[in-house]
């Protein structure tokens, strides 16, 4: 027997219906915000993900699924899909356009991290991308949506914020920093004092508990934001306020990927275990520039899908659709232009085994049938159906023209 590979997992039954739903409802509320579907490529050149989520991020620098193919290309899985999507929008020229874009998607994502609850390798995300619009409204609108859509699906959450800076902020806060960690160097990890070279602001999220106690001290970018960035700020701050939307304001939040700026968040639930992270987003205002577009601001977000899956409360379902059975071998065909008519308009079950009633009874309970269609010696004589309706347990025959 081959099994799936480690870190990844197939989807039936209850949890297929699940992604559906949580897909289904994350589709209906993004449609109600403007955002449009884009389907982007999962192969990608490696080159676009060291570009925009960054070389010395660990999504780049250990986690890819990166390989040449046959014609000698570097390429990968991608392990995210705002890349995909900004890289999609230069190359249609939609930098071009006056219009403001927004865009959806959804779909697998890969990353080689170790597998545990919540990790996976292979996982899936919901994306909203919203390019054009670099009012701080659109950063709260976003995450106003978000909310919504955990709301809808049933998930308690606590949101996360914080503020990246700018291009006028963000360098002179990163000499603050790496002079303070700089001085306490030797106490750090190993990790930190790699980073420390290559990208000092994700020493702030170190999970090792001793870097954690001396980062403390440790310069808070949210105090040194600039003017623009602080209005902004404080902005999103008070409309989340009003909107009631609870938040705490994380100031070593600062996100596995190097392309957002502004704004940053995530939402987390506490009954997942220590993969808690259920979605993720943010501004990044610079990257379509850097993917040789034209400048244009963009925010968005990202949901995994696997890690709210057994939170979701799912609808209760009703019975529905038709069951239909022979209990003699001479009806069998019969039921085909009976299933062909009827599957104009609704599920329909087509046993093709004649059977007892007892046996077609369970069959339709199993397939959650709303009616029994089922045809015997009398039936098939007379041309007629009889027919129960499992809930009011109404039941009754009728001539099969009529049915
Ligand atoms: P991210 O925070 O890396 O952001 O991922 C978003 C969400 O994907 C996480 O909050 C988590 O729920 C889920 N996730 C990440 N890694 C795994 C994994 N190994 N197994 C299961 N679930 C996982 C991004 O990917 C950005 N592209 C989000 C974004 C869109 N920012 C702006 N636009």
């Amino acid at each position: 027997m081959i099994n799936p590979l480690r870190g990844m997992k197939d989807l039936t039954f209850e949890e297929s219906q699940r992604f559906n739903f949580i897909v289904e409802t994350a589709t209906i509320i993004a449609k109600r915000y403007g955002y449009g579907y884009i389907e982007t490529p999962i192969l990608e050149e490696t080159a676009l993900f060291k570009r925009s989520v960054g070389d010395s991020s660990d999504i780049v620098s250990k986690e890819m699924y990166q390989f040449m193919d046959k014609g000698d290309n570097d390429v990968c899985m991608r392990p995210e899909g705002t890349a995909g999507v900004v890289r999609a929008f230069v190359h249609a020229k939609l930098d071009r356009q006056p219009v403001k874009q927004k865009f959806y998607y959804y779909g697998p994502m890969f990353r080689y991290e170790r597998p545990q609850k919540g990790r996976l390798r292979e996982f899936h995300q919901f994306g909203c991308e919203s390019f054009g619009e670099a009012s701080v409204y659109e950063d709260f609108t976003i995450i106003t949506m978000i909310s919504q859509i955990f709301e809808a699906l049933g998930i308690g959450f606590d949101l996360q914020i914080n503020s990246l800076g700018c291009t006028t902020c963000m360098p002179p806060y990163k000499q603050k920093l790496v002079s303070f960690l700089t001085e306490i160097k030797e106490e750090l990890c190993e990790d930190c004092n790699r980073r420390i070279g290559t990208n000092p602001i994700r020493v702030l999220d170190c999970k090792n508990k001793t870097c954690q106690s001396l980062l403390v001290d440790a310069p808070k970018l949210i105090t040194n934001l600039c003017e623009a960035c602080d209005t902004d700020f404080t902005k999103l701050t008070s409309l989340l306020d009003n909107a009631g939307i609870q938040y705490e304001v994380d100031t070593n939040l600062v996100r596995g990927l190097d392309y957002y700026n502004k704004t940053a968040f995530e939402f987390v639930s506490n009954n997942i275990g220590s993969q808690s992270a259920i979605a993720g987003g943010g501004r990044y205002d610079k990257l379509v520039e850097f993917l040789d577009g034209k400048p244009t601001p963009a925010v968005g977000f990202a949901i995994g899908i696997e890690r709210i899956m057994e939170l979701v409360q799912m609808p209760k379902t009703s019975r529905d659709g038709i069951y239909l059975g022979a209990m003699t071998e001479d009806a069998v065909e019969s039921l085909f232009a009976i299933a062909t008519a009827k599957r104009q308009e609704t599920k329909v079950t087509l046993e093709y085994n004649s059977k007892g009633f007892k046996s077609h009874m369970k069959g339709a309970d199993k397939v959650g049938a709303r009616y029994v269609v089922l045809i015997g010696e009398d039936e098939l004589a007379n041309g007629t159906v009889w027919v129960k309706d499992v809930e009011s347990k109404e039941e009754k025959t009728v001539l099969i023209s009529e049915f």
